[in-house]
């Protein structure tokens, strides 16, 4: 079966590709940046995720019976808007249509709302009524926080850890997560290719932690353990902005803050993630956080 992957070079694609490769399927790759190296030795084919030229999106995704849709706009930068992210993920939908798709696996995120004031939480929200309304068949597939060797959040507290003496928690860091490991997304999605029912569940790991665990847990596994100081969130997010500008990225947006602090990163429904925080990192204590992961490196 052909099944188109968005982003199977970057982030979760390429772990939800893998597994689908694993099963001898006939994967293509729509890639924001299709130059970039192939980290399947030529098996995923890879085309342009091109937004501005529909009718060659649509020609890119002939054949294919299911698209797996991980594109998302992480936060507003120049015209790269989560207002545009909607227009772009209805483009896609129009032109798996056309192709003739029949299911579509899109990832999302815990808590949407149409009635979220916060852009992103709205904006993943008016994108899932765009896959619902399509006509095809869909499952959508709800995570929190992801980590794994590639992730960015995590990754950058363990980064922090190493290079600073204290850690500056925004608030007091009670506002709860349930970080889901890539892999475990990508067993979920794999699943869901190959459903015909529509679903919409929640993909969170098997452990809630508050924020102040999550750090605290990360700087034990990599031998940085760090005092955390409570700081009122706008200091922290100027204190994340100073610092997002030593290294030339974004570290964390307002907005991002927001959505953390509203336990918006939690789920109410069974965890389906199996994969212990806790154990991923002892494993990985030696390279989690050793370079910085730069969203704006990766993106723009
Ligand atoms: N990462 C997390 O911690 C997290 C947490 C909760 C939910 N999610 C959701 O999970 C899905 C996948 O996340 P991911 O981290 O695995 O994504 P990713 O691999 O970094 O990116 C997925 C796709 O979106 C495109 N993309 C990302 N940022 C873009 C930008 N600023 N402008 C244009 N295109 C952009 C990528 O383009 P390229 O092909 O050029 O790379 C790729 O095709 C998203 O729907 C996200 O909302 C992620």
């Amino acid at each position: 079966m052909r099944i188109a992957v968005t982003g199977a070079s970057s982030y979760s694609g390429k772990y939800i590709a893998r597994r689908l490769l694993g099963r001898s399927e006939d994967v293509i790759n729509l890639s924001g940046h299709p130059q970039r190296p192939d980290p399947f030795q030529g098996r995923a084919r890879t085309f342009a995720l091109d937004f501005s030229h529909s009718a060659g999106l649509a020609r890119n995704l002939a054949g294919a019976e299911v698209l797996v849709n991980t594109y998302w706009v992480r936060f507003d930068r120049s015209g790269n808007t989560q207002a545009k992210a909607v227009k772009n993920t209805g483009v896609l939908v129009d032109a798996a249509k056309k192709a003739l798709v029949k299911r579509i696996v899109h990832i999302s995120i815990t808590n949407p709302s149409m009635e979220s004031q916060l852009p992103y939480f709205r904006g993943k929200a008016e994108n899932e009524r765009l896959v619902v309304e399509s006509g095809m068949s869909y499952a959508i597939l709800r995570p929190t926080v992801l980590f794994g060797r590639e992730d960015i959040l995590i990754n950058n507290i363990a980064w922090l850890l190493r290079k600073l003496p204290i850690f500056g928690l925004p608030g007091d860091g009670s506002y709860r997560l349930s970080p889901v490991h890539v892999d475990d997304l990508a067993v979920l999605a794999e699943q869901a290719v190959y459903r015909d029912e529509n679903q919409v569940f929640d993909a969170v790991g098997p452990q809630e932690f508050t924020f102040r665990e999550v750090v605290s847990l990360i700087g034990r596994a990599i031998g940085c353990e760090r005092p955390l100081i409570p700081l009122p969130p706008r200091l922290a997010l100027r204190m994340a902005d100073f610092l997002g500008g030593l290294v030339g990225d974004v570290m964390l947006t307002a907005d991002e803050l927001e959505g953390l602090m509203a336990n918006l990163l939690t789920s109410r429904e069974p965890p389906r993630g199996r994969t212990s925080l806790a154990d991923w990192l002892a494993e990985n204590r030696r390279t989690v956080g050793a370079q910085y992961a730069s969203e704006l490196a990766r993106h723009y």
